[in-house]
């Protein structure tokens, strides 16, 4: 990372995996090394998107609306939030990408792969993608424990539309992220969201420092 050329970082993963700790502690190791971070998310990560996001989370709608309306929030997002401080050599951390619609919306939910792969390369006409990606693995059943904790401490009883999803939609999803990796390639790190948060971030400290 000698050149001070922007960089395009993806987490993924299922609810529970921690990545909001882990994107903390990313920024802070490419803090460390000198660089600015933009911390963003997906649905949303620009205000349009972030409308967006409320729609898709809470409001009812057919698969095909669904992956329409993640594809027109991420464009939006790419041009007002992502390109923009990646033109400005920034690193972008971005909780969730285009392998979670892989994920969910072609594996969890049955869309055809051809979809999901012409709305990316549309998306993706005229502009960059991902250089890396983390992906931060846990078997369901593990990630509707973790939501339950969560949930019984925090209080919190809004229940989106995803979480209200079984186990057998979650194990697609799973299926879904082992494909997306394989597709990355060498930019892709798969992480075994079991460990505990110390062995992690000595695995998230190796890769960076490589980076
Ligand atoms: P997330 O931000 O992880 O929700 P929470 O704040 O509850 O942790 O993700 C929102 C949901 O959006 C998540 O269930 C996955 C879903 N999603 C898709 O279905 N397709 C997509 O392309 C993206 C980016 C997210």
């Amino acid at each position: 990372m000698g050149n001070q050329t922007g960089l395009f970082v993806v987490l993924e993963g299922m609810d529970g995996a921690g990545k909001s700790t882990h994107l903390a502690y990313l920024q802070r190791l490419f803090e460390a090394k000198g660089r600015s971070v933009t911390l963003t998310r997906e649905p949303g990560g620009s205000p349009f998107a972030e409308a967006v996001r409320e729609q898709v989370l809470f409001a009812p709608m057919g698969p095909w609306t669904e992956i329409l309306a993640v594809a027109a929030a991420r464009r939006d997002h790419l041009e007002k939030t992502i390109w923009p401080a990646l033109a400005r050599s920034e690193v972008v951390l971005c909780d969730r990408f285009s392998d979670s619609t892989w994920a969910y919306q072609v594996r969890g939910r049955g869309l055809p792969e051809a979809a999901a792969l012409s709305l990316e390369s549309w998306v993706l006409t005229d502009g960059r993608g991902p250089d890396a990606g983390f992906y931060f693995d846990l078997p369901p059943e593990v990630s509707f424990e973790r939501r339950a904790a969560r949930a019984s401490v925090s209080g919190e009883t809004a229940v989106d539309r995803f979480e209200r999803e079984d186990l057998g939609f979650y194990g697609r999803v799973r299926q879904g992220y082992v494909e997306a990796a394989a597709r990355r390639g060498s930019g892709s790190h798969w992480i075994d969201a079991t460990q505990s948060i110390d062995k992690i971030q000595s695995t998230l400290k190796e890769i960076i420092s490589n980076i």
